[in-house]
């Protein structure tokens, strides 16, 4: 298997891009911060059928980084990350430093409404303005047709789609579904901080998640229920939940019965926080 070849300028990048669109392929494009795991994988098997060419961006993004969140500690794998990406026949990685993303004196940020409000954004403030700014560059230095985002980051899959409506961004946007392990929990980099008994509690919040939305889709009042969800999600072990809420699926405004939603969740079990959220079946 031959691992993809690796640029780090945007020069290099843009002359790989511009000679395949020139031989008429279409390129795509999956936006990682490395540490990849089946669930990236899956990503990029879907942008290979999207396209003929795929790129895929390894790049641990300091500006959706909180000052309390570490920045420092986040796995950076890059040789295990290439032979992966070998086994999912990946075209090329994109593998930018922090200084050439980021040049002394930016000063531009990329504020997204909609989608964006609460959520996430109650606990992490700045974290989308640091998605979409990202984002954005990528987009801008790659020139992808499609990118592929998975939909475990539901929230910021929203947020990106926006972002590249109302900048008119030529990209299209493809959501692609969770990989679940067999027991239903979401494949995050995360669980790799997870010690057997914390994985059999981080199990149970896609089970009540599960049962949430059912409920609610069977008529069940949506705040009397998310409450009770998060009631059961510290039952079953975790320490506190951020949030469960019922959204409206493509705005993510609060959610109406008669709409297609989506429940969304975030807790915290031990020092990991945990996200994860399902689909509420129109009743
Ligand atoms: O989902 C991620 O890994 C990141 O938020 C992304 C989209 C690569 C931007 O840094």
């Amino acid at each position: 298997m031959r691992r993809p070849d690796v640029v780090d300028s945007v020069a290099a990048l843009r002359a790989q891009v511009n000679g395949w669109r020139r031989d008429g392929l279409r390129v795509a494009m999956v936006p990682t911060m490395g540490a990849l795991h089946e669930g990236h994988l899956s990503l990029i098997r879907i942008a290979r059928k999207r396209a003929e060419r795929c790129v895929v961006s390894i790049f641990v993004n300091p500006t959706q980084f909180a000052p309390s969140e570490d920045l420092d500690k986040y796995p950076r794998q890059l040789t295990r990350d290439l032979d992966l990406l070998a086994t999912v026949k990946a075209d090329l990685a994109f593998t930018p430093t922090v200084g050439a993303m980021y040049p002394a004196g930016f000063a531009t940020r990329i504020l997204v409404g909609g989608p964006s409000a609460g959520l996430e954004s109650d606990f992490r403030p700045t974290f989308f303005e640091g998605v979409a700014t990202v984002v954005a560059k990528l987009f801008l230095q790659a020139t992808p047709d499609c990118a592929v985002f998975g939909e475990k980051d539901y929230q910021q899959l929203c947020v990106v789609r926006q972002l590249c409506r109302d900048l008119d961004l030529p990209v299209e946007i493809i959501g692609a579904p969770t990989m679940r392990d067999a027991h239903g929990l979401a494949m995050s980099s995360r669980n790799a901080y997870l010690d057997e008994a914390e994985l059999a509690v981080a199990r149970q919040l896609n089970v009540i998640l599960h049962k949430t939305a059912a409920a609610i889709a069977a008529g069940a009042h949506g705040d009397d229920t998310t409450g009770e969800a998060s009631r059961a999600l510290i039952a079953a072990g975790f320490r506190k939940v951020d949030y469960v809420e019922a959204r409206e699926s493509l705005t993510l405004a609060p959610w109406r019965r008669g709409r297609a939603g989506r429940l969304l969740a975030a807790a915290w079990l031990g020092k990991t926080r945990l996200i994860d959220n399902v689909d509420v079946p129109i009743a």
